[in-house]
């Protein structure tokens, strides 16, 4: 019965009408946490960057392209919510003056100035973190060195309550696979998990509902 909010995928940050900067996020991560909430009862959101992934049952799904439409989307669905999850991988930067028309070769190369886009876990982070009334925020750290020292440093900076952390580059995880190797990173704890992106799931929401049982109800 709980209301849960999942990003997934990639964002997409216009250069002009046919460029874009992205990264090769599938999104299978974000929609089978998204499932497997709804499969439990929840009330979710998922908010989710272009994928070629079909719509979890029983989820709503709005679809969004650029990080700061993402950001948007999160705050329409943020109020009363009691968890968030955020599985998608946001671009960090986007080209601060997309054209409006598409941009010609020329014989040189081609400067691209890039602006900062939100950080909408870390805003969630600074606006409830540590909270008992708010939300139990969660975040994903895809590194591909340091992974649990990073994991940790993520925890502390977003101020979210658990890091899933994901090394990068080896086989059987990570960007597009369907399986996936995590280490769960809280302050308290550390738990390895390993298998089918879903099976990664149940233990995400397995770890969180303790979590979530410790907090007052959320206002509706
Ligand atoms: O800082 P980094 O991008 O490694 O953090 C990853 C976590 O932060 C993920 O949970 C991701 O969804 C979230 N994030 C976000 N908005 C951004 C960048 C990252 O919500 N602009």
């Amino acid at each position: 019965g709980g209301r849960v909010v999942v990003t997934a995928g990639p964002t997409r940050e216009p250069i002009d009408p046919v460029r874009f900067i992205s990264n090769p996020s599938s999104g299978k991560m974000g929609y089978a946490v998204a499932a497997v909430a709804a499969r439990r009862g929840a009330e979710v959101t998922l908010v989710s960057g272009p994928t070629e992934l079909a719509d979890p049952v029983g989820v709503e799904v709005v679809r969004v392209q650029t990080a700061e439409e993402m950001a948007r989307a999160v705050d329409a669905a943020a109020a009363a919510m009691d968890l968030f999850v955020g599985a998608a991988a946001v671009s960090d930067y986007r080209p601060a003056t997309p054209s409006a028309s598409k941009i010609k070769k020329g014989a040189g190369d081609e400067t691209l100035v890039l602006s900062r886009t939100p950080d909408i876990l870390a805003s969630l982070g600074a606006r409830y973190g540590g909270r008992k009334d708010g939300p139990v925020l969660v975040g994903f750290a895809a590194e591909t060195e340091e992974v649990i020292a990073r994991a940790r440093e993520k925890l502390k900076s977003k101020r979210c309550d658990l890091v899933v952390a994901n090394k990068v580059g080896g086989p059987g995880a990570g960007f597009g696979s369907d399986t996936n190797r995590v280490a769960l990173v809280s302050a308290a704890e550390l738990a390895e998990i390993e298998g089918p992106k879903e099976r990664i799931g149940e233990a995400i929401l397995d770890w969180i509902l303790p979590v979530l049982e410790g907090r007052r109800p959320r206002e509706r």
